[in-house]
C-alpha cells in the first residue's frame, strides 16, 4: 500500500511569533522560518528531517487570542511580514520537499473583522445573520452556554439590544453556519490560500462550527468532562454547543472544495469531541483525513496510561483509517516539563519521542521539544495569553547568545526566553549525543523502516512498568519497549536485531528471546 504523504508524514509545528525573528523588532516572522528551513530539513542527515509544517496563524489579528481571533483570512499579518513572505517560504519550502498547512480558525472571527463590523452595525444589516445573534434582556443571556475561556458565552451588545454568541472570549464571535453565504465566504478563505501553493489546513474548533437549532440550555454536570481547556468549560457537558449532527455537511463541503486541487491537499481538524469515541466519525472519506488526538495531553507517566489510550485509539482506528499523535503543542504545558522528574527529566522525553515516532499515526512534533526545550515560568504579572497559556509559547532556542539567537536585532523578545544557556539548537547541533540528534535519528529510522510508518500495531502483555507493541508490514515485524520504570525491566520477544535504543550504553546486534531493558531504555527491535 502507498501511504498518502500526510501519513507517512512527521509534522512540525511552529509558531510563528516565537521561532525566528528576521527584522530585529522581537517578534517571529515567515522571513524567519523561511532561513531556519534547512534546520528543519535539507535533504541530508545533518537536519531534523520533518516532512510538513504546521504553521499557527498567520492572519492579521488583533491579538486577543494570539491569531486565532483573525480580522482578515486574506492577509498576512504586519508583525509576521506579508503576502510576499508568504510566497517566498511556500516556494523555499516546497524547493525542500517541506509541505505547509495553515491554520484556518473559522468558527468565530475577530470582532474587529469586517464581517462583524457590518453584522453588529444594525439588526436589518445584510451580514447581521452572518453570526449568532438572539433577542433577550440584557441582564438574562438567551441560554446558559459558558465560554471556553470562563463566564457566559452571550455578550450583549446594547447598540442594537440583542446577544451574540462567542464560544471563547467576547471578541471572537462566532459565525453562524446555518447560512449559506457563511459557507459560500469561507470556502474561498480556503481557496485563497490553497490557490497560493498551501499544502492544507489545520482547522481551529473544527467540531463547533454548528449549533443547536433550538439553543437548548447544556446539561450542567456533576462529574467534570476530563480534557476541557479550562474549568468552567468542565461545569456543563456540551451537548448542544458543539459535536452537532449537521456539523459533518459542513465538512464535506471544506472538503470538497480541497479536493477541487487534486487530492493531495489534507485537512486536519482540532476536534474535541464530546465522546472521544465520536472522532472517528469526522474522518469519513469526504471528511477529514486526519483529526488531532489529544489523549497523550492528559496521561500520567505511567507505561499503563500510555497503553490504554493506544489500545483506545487503535480500537477506534481500524486498519485502513489512520491516528495521529502529539505530545504537545500552544494549548497545554511542554511534556518535557509534564513529565519532569529530576535527573530522570531527559530520559523521559527522550522515551516520549520513541514512542510517538514509533506508534502507527502521524506524529505532530511541537517546535523546540527537539531540543528538550522547557516550558517557561511566566509571572501572570507577565501573562500575555489572558489565560496564560504563554510558558509553551517562548522564543525558539537557537544559540547561547543573547535572547537565544532568537532576533537579529537588540529589541526583546515578544515573550521572555526560557534556559537557552543550558539548551539551545547550536550546542546540540553537532553533538552527537544530544537531544536534537536523537530526535534525527528516530525520524531517520522511521522513513527508513516502512514498517515503522505502515505497519499494523499489536500490544503486547509485558513486564509491568512496560509498554511492548508491535508493527508488522508482510513478512517485517518491529517490536518497540518501552521502560516507564527507574528500574531495569526484563521483557521476552521473538529473536530481534536492535536497530535503536535511547540508552547510549546499548550495544547494537542480534538477542535470544529475552532482553532486560535499562532504566526508561526506549528499545526500537526488528524481529530476525
Ligand atoms: C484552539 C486553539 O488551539 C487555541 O489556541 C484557541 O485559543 C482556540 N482554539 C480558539 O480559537
Amino acid at each position: 500500500m502507498s501511504l498518502s504523504w500526510w501519513r507517512r508524514a512527521v509534522f512540525y509545528q511552529i509558531y510563528p511569533r516565537s521561532f525566528a525573528d528576521s527584522n530585529g523588532d522581537g517578534i517571529g516572522d515567515l522571513d524567519g522560518i523561511t532561513a531556519h528551513l534547512d534546520y528543519l530539513n535539507d535533504g541530508t542527515d545533518r537536519s531534523l528531517g520533518i516532512d510538513a509544517i504546521w504553521l499557527s496563524p498567520i492572519n492579521p489579528s488583533p491579538l486577543k487570542d494570539w491569531g486565532y481571533d483573525v480580522s482578515d483570512y486574506r492577509g498576512v499579518h504586519p508583525d509576521l511580514g506579508d503576502l510576499a513572505a508568504f510566497d517566498r517560504l511556500i516556494k523555499q519550502a516546497h524547493r525542500r520537499g517541506i509541505r505547509i498547512i495553515l491554520d484556518l480558525v473559522p468558527n468565530h472571527t475577530s470582532d474587529q473583522h469586517q464581517w462583524f463590523r457590518e453584522s453588529r452595525s444594525s439588526r436589518s444589516n445584510p451580514k447581521r445573520d452572518w453570526y449568532i445573534w438572539k433577542p433577550g434582556a440584557p441582564d438574562k443571556p438567551p441560554n446558559n452556554w459558558v465560554s471556553i475561556f470562563g463566564g457566559p458565552a452571550w455578550k450583549y451588545d446594547p447598540a442594537t439590544g440583542e446577544w451574540y454568541l462567542h464560544l471563547f472570549f467576547e471578541s471572537q464571535p462566532d459565525l453562524n453556519y446555518r447560512n449559506p453565504e457563511v459557507i459560500a465566504a469561507m470556502h474561498d478563505v480556503i481557496r485563497f490560500w490553497l490557490d497560493r501553493g498551501a499544502d492544507g489546513y489545520r482547522i481551529d474548533v473544527i467540531h463547533g462550527l454548528i449549533k443547536d437549532a433550538q439553543f437548548r440550555d447544556n446539561p450542567t454536570l456533576t462529574t467534570p468532562n476530563p480534557g476541557a481547556m479550562t474549568d468552567v468549560a468542565l461545569s456543563q457537558e456540551h451537548r448542544y454547543d458543539s459535536d452537532q449532527p449537521e456539523v459533518h455537511e459542513v465538512i464535506r463541503g471544506f472538503r470538497r472544495v480541497a479536493e477541487e486541487y487534486g487530492g493531495d491537499r489534507v485537512m486536519v481538524g482540532e476536534v474535541w469531541p464530546r465522546d472521544n469515541r465520536s472522532l472517528a466519525d469526522y474522518l469519513r472519506a469526504d471528511e477529514l483525513q486526519l483529526a488531532f488526538n489529544f489523549r497523550f495531553l492528559f496521561c500520567r507517566w505511567r507505561a499503563a496510561s500510555f497503553r490504554t489510550q493506544v489500545a483506545a485509539v487503535e480500537e477506534l482506528f481500524p486498519r485502513g483509517s489512520w491516528p495521529t499523535y502529539t505530545l504537545s503543542n500552544h494549548d497545554f504545558a511542554r511534556h518535557i516539563t509534564r513529565y519532569a522528574e529530576g535527573r530522570m527529566t531527559e530520559a523521559r522525553a527522550r522515551l516520549s519521542a520513541v514512542m510517538l515516532l514509533t506508534l502507527r499515526g502521524t506524529p505532530f512534533l511541537y517546535y523546540g521539544e527537539e531540543i528538550g526545550m522547557t516550558n517557561v515560568e511566566i509571572p501572570k504579572t507577565q501573562w500575555r495569553d489572558p489565560v496564560g497559556r504563554d510558558g509553551c509559547r517562548t522564543p525558539m532556542q537557537w544559540s547561547g547568545a543573547a535572547f537565544g539567537g532568537f532576533t537579529s536585532g537588540a529589541t526583546a523578545p515578544w515573550l521572555d526566553c526560557g534556559d537557552f544557556a543550558r539548551v539551545n539548537v547550536a550546542t546540540q547541533r553537532d553533538d552527537a549525543a544530544s537531544m536534537v540528534s536523537f530526535y534525527r535519528r528516530m525520524i531517520r529510522l522511521r522513513r527508513e523502516n516502512p514498517v515503522l510508518e505502515e505497519g499494523d500495531l499489536k500490544i503486547e502483555e509485558s513486564a509491568e512498568d512496560t509498554f511492548v507493541f508491535h508493527r508488522v508490514l508482510g513478512g517485517s515485524r518491529a517490536i518497540v519497549a518501552l521502560n516507564f520504570s527507574a528500574e531495569p525491566r526484563t521483557i521476552t520477544v521473538p529473536r530481534t536485531k536492535i536497530l535503536f535504543s535511547s540508552d547510549p550504553a546499548r550495544s547494537l546486534g542480534d538477542f535470544a528471546d529475552t532482553v532486560v531493558l535499562s532504566p526508561l531504555e526506549a528499545l526500537v527491535m526488528l524481529a530476525v
